[in-house]
């Protein structure tokens, strides 16, 4: 591909260019499924769902774009609260809060391959990046994470420091089974990644089963969020979802599920009504 092009600049102009193979200064992608070839311009240069904030991550960590894409599709408001009861090292907390400021993903990066190319305009970049909020004051909602792991939260923590929003998120060392919302007339998300029980002998069931308790006796006004791959301790929630939509996380095959917890009616009875096992 790289001789291609150089040979085709030798063709034209006589000279051949010289290019680093190591760092180039741009890049081509070439994807080729049986005999169709797609030869596109590469105008990022490194990955678009590498952030840049991760430094630190825990075992299973969502992938960046994975998590802001949950988040949209949630249809979350960025004005109610956001809560991530298994945080582990902050990927939900630290995309919900990004949207909540109206900061783009990227804002902390300095290299893109298109400033690289012969018609980067300078001067439309530096007039796009000055209409983005250069500090953050508040964010219009908070943005509570929590993990049993008092390693995890370290991270998440981390994670967070190096951003403009980071002090705006409140995180904190507990288990699911402990925590309450910020107040008892609270409303708005929860967006969990909790253990799949993918890992040989990691029994979940149990403990999906504890969560569909806890959110049904805790998080009331709230829209409840589970993605996972195991679709059998879905069904130990014990709640009928609103919504499901199919993902891939990396290779897994995932469920993504709403489940409204309403207030109870007068007797105390949730709306909800469990999932039929
Ligand atoms: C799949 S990871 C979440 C990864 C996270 N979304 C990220 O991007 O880093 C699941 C997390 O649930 C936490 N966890 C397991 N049991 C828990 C419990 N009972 N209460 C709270 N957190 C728990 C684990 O420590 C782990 O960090």
């Amino acid at each position: 591909m790289k001789d291609a092009i150089v040979d085709t600049f030798r063709d034209e102009f006589g000279e051949r260019p010289d290019v680093s193979v190591k760092t180039p200064q741009v890049l081509f992608d070439v994807y080729i499924n049986k005999k169709e070839v797609i030869i596109s311009l590469n105008t990022s240069g490194a990955p678009l769902f590498q952030r840049g904030y991760r430094d630190s991550i825990g075992e299973a960590p969502l992938n960046e774009v994975i998590a802001a894409g949950l988040i949209r599709m949630s249809g979350w408001d960025k004005k109610s609260t956001f809560m991530d009861p298994f945080c582990g090292s902050g990927t939900l907390l630290i995309e919900a809060a990004l949207m909540a400021a109206g900061l783009p993903p990227q804002i902390e990066r300095q290299h893109f391959a298109f400033k690289n190319f012969k018609n980067y305009d300078a001067e439309v970049w530096e007039s796009i990046l000055a209409e983005i909020p250069r500090r953050v004051t508040e964010l219009p909602c908070e943005i509570i994470g929590s993990d049993i792991e008092a390693d995890m939260v370290t991270r998440a923590r981390r994670n967070l420091r190096g951003l403009p929003i980071g002090r705006f998120v409140k995180t904190s060392v507990d288990a699911f089974q402990d925590v309450k919302k910020p107040s008892e007339d609270a409303t708005g998300i929860m967006i969990s990644n909790p253990p799949y029980g993918e890992r040989m002998g990691e029994e979940v069931e149990e403990m999906y089963e504890e969560l569909g308790d806890w959110m049904k006796t805790e998080m009331k006004g709230f829209n409840c969020w589970v993605i996972s791959s195991n679709l059998d301790a879905f069904k130990e929630l014990g709640l009928r979802p609103d919504r499901k939509i199919k993902v891939f996380n990396g290779d897994l095959e995932c469920s993504f599920r709403k489940y409204s917890i309403y207030e109870g009616s007068k007797k105390g009875k949730y709306m909800n009504k469990p999932e039929e096992k």
